[in-house]
């Protein structure tokens, strides 16, 4: 049975204490996680640390690093390594979300060589794919999602493929309040399974748990969740504002 996951991404978002505070009355609301259910919160590197130690023993709820470098370690000021975001123990972290991609020209490649370190440091990397709005009116998102996954992840072995979590994101949804309908989510979502299928089997295709991110609300994340390939959420705007985010972990057990 693979993971069914609500990942806040709180991107350069808060302030220290409204962080504490926000993780306070989330896990304040004491929502008892199924084994095979997680919560991720990625915060902004400063708070990774106070993250950790709120989340404390909790069951299931851990800790995210939104980005990392794709050098091992050296001369490289102000930069994040995955080796000191194992030594915090945190154990997850966003790779290429469209943000990154966008702003700061990451590409397939330096990609897959930030999946590598991580995976080589026992962190499991939340790796984002997802077309921007010209390509989906083309009509060619399904090759531009599977040229994201080729490039970056298909060099892995089996027995690391699976130790990936996929987060879908249209770029079109992505903190525009236009939230891909449960169909175009459901199409690709089984669209990226059929190529990791295709390419390490359906075995291991059917453990890879996939989130859809892009405007997921307390409203909506029920009906989105319920899609059988969609396997959780990347959520942004809504995982700042306790009373959605609760609900939205809520939606994993419907
Ligand atoms: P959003 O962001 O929920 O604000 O659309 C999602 C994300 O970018 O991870």
């Amino acid at each position: 049975m693979r993971k069914q996951i609500a990942a806040a991404n709180w991107k350069m978002n808060l302030g220290f204490q409204q962080g504490e505070k926000l993780l306070d009355e989330i896990l304040g609301a004491k929502i008892e996680l199924a084994p095979d259910q997680l919560t991720l919160f990625a915060v902004p590197f400063p708070y990774l640390l106070m993250a950790r130690s709120a989340v404390g023993e909790e069951q299931n709820y851990y800790v995210a690093a939104q980005n990392c470098y794709h050098k091992k370690s050296g001369a490289f000021t102000g930069e994040v390594s995955v080796e000191m975001l194992h030594s915090i123990g945190v154990t997850y972290c966003i790779v290429g979300h469209s943000e990154r991609r966008e702003y700061f020209s990451e590409s397939n490649q330096v990609l897959a060589e930030k999946v590598n370190l991580c995976l080589g440091s026992f962190i499991t990397p939340i790796f984002c794919c997802g077309e921007a709005l010209t390509i989906r009116e083309q009509g060619t998102q399904n090759e531009f999602v599977a040229t994201q996954l080729r490039e970056s992840l298909f060099h892995l072995e089996a027995d690391k493929i699976t130790q990936i979590i996929i987060a879908y994101e249209p770029i079109w949804a992505i903190g525009t309040g236009k939230t891909a309908t449960t169909r175009q989510a459901q199409e690709m979502h089984a669209h990226l399974r059929s190529i990791i299928a295709g390419q390490y089997g359906q075995d291991i295709a059917d453990k890879i748990s996939i989130l859809y991110g892009g405007s997921v609300k307390a409203s909506n994340a029920i009906e989105l969740f319920a899609c059988p390939d969609v396997d959780g959420g990347l959520v942004g705007g809504a995982s700042l504002v306790a009373a959605e985010f609760i609900e939205i972990i809520q939606a994993l057990k419907e």
